[in-house]
């Protein structure tokens, strides 16, 4: 039971067998997850820092919960309240951390490769928990996993990742996934929010997001990330919802089910309506359930441990 990677900066760089090995990993820990002690003393000896430049709810939580859960001693670090804000540069902050024997990092931050970065110049393994628009690894895995609870083998299954692909770190992570797993991606969204040229990583492009639903057996929905776009992309949060939203009419129309993800935050009545994201077709929480046992699972095996705690 190991990787073949010391560090998760992407799933773009991990092996089919490496996923397979984390959800393993991950059924196990799930397991433990749902006993009255929640808790499993692997990573005693072993500290964490979760290092966030960005703003988190739930993957900060989740990997939180994770390492406590396996017994590791954890530190949180918020870029807004540290010395960032003085001008400390990236590798001078993390070697600081290190000096206090921290075995392991946990990094958000808003530059895409940052993690890559910082995996050049220090000895302890990073996990990339989001960086700018380029990869999620962890929500990938979480959103393949929670498919697979359902589905079993993914293989042959149509996944369609609908809503702002241009600047989603979770699409790019769904796509080397869900691809690594033998599923089929469609993206679909308005045509200035999907990049140019995404056909070239092997997904369908489908612009009309009814049609893109009639194909697929599963749809992850994204959230149109504001804070991102330079210069607007579409006119009106009430025209996306118009005619890029997700609702239950749409849905009802389509005559078929349809496993509904979103990676969250939610923005409600925009990219997806309450009924669907409250509705009986929606893992939306179990997703975030799993999250912790994909984290644990992550986090143990970069960890160098080899023996699955009982
Ligand atoms: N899905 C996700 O990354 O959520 P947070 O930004 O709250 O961590």
């Amino acid at each position: 039971m190991s990787l073949s990677v010391k560090h998760l900066l992407g799933i773009k760089e991990l092996q089919q067998q490496d996923i397979e090995t984390i959800f393993k990993t991950a059924d196990n820990f799930k397991q433990v997850l749902q006993r009255p002690i929640k808790k499993v003393p692997a990573l005693r000896d072993t500290t964490i820092a979760n290092i966030f430049f960005e703003n988190s709810t739930r993957t900060r939580t989740s990997f939180e919960l994770a390492e406590k859960r396996l017994g590791a001693d954890v530190v949180n670090f918020s870029a807004s309240a540290s010395s960032v804000s003085k001008g400390e540069t990236l590798i001078d902050t993390v070697n600081n951390i290190l000096a206090m024997k921290v075995d392991m990092v946990v990094m958000r931050h808003a530059a895409s490769g940052a993690p890559w970065f910082l995996a050049q110049h220090i000895d302890a393994s990073i996990i990339n928990a989001g960086d700018g628009v380029n990869e999620h690894p962890t929500q990938g895995l979480l959103d393949a996993f929670s498919m697979r609870e359902k589905f079993g083998d993914l293989s042959g299954k149509t996944v369609a990742i609908v809503g702002d692909i241009m600047h989603s770190r979770v699409a790019m992570s769904n796509i080397y996934c869900l691809q690594k797993l033998g599923a089929k991606v469609i993206v679909s969204g308005p045509p200035t929010l999907i990049p140019k040229h995404i056909e070239s990583m092997g997904v369908s492009v489908e612009y009309s997001v009814k049609k893109a639903l009639q194909q697929c057996d599963i749809a992850n929905i994204l959230r149109i990330q504001l804070e991102r776009q330079q210069k607007p992309l579409f006119s009106s949060l009430r025209e996306y919802a118009l005619f890029y939203g997700v609702n239950k009419q749409m849905l009802d129309s389509l005559n078929k089910e349809i496993l509904i993800l979103h990676p969250g935050p939610i923005n409600r009545g925009v990219e997806i309506d309450s009924d669907v994201a409250d509705g009986k077709h929606s893992v939306i929480l179990d997703q975030v359930e799993n999250g912790v046992a994909i984290r644990m699972a992550v986090v143990y095996l970069l960890s160098g441990n080899r023996e699955m705690p009982e």
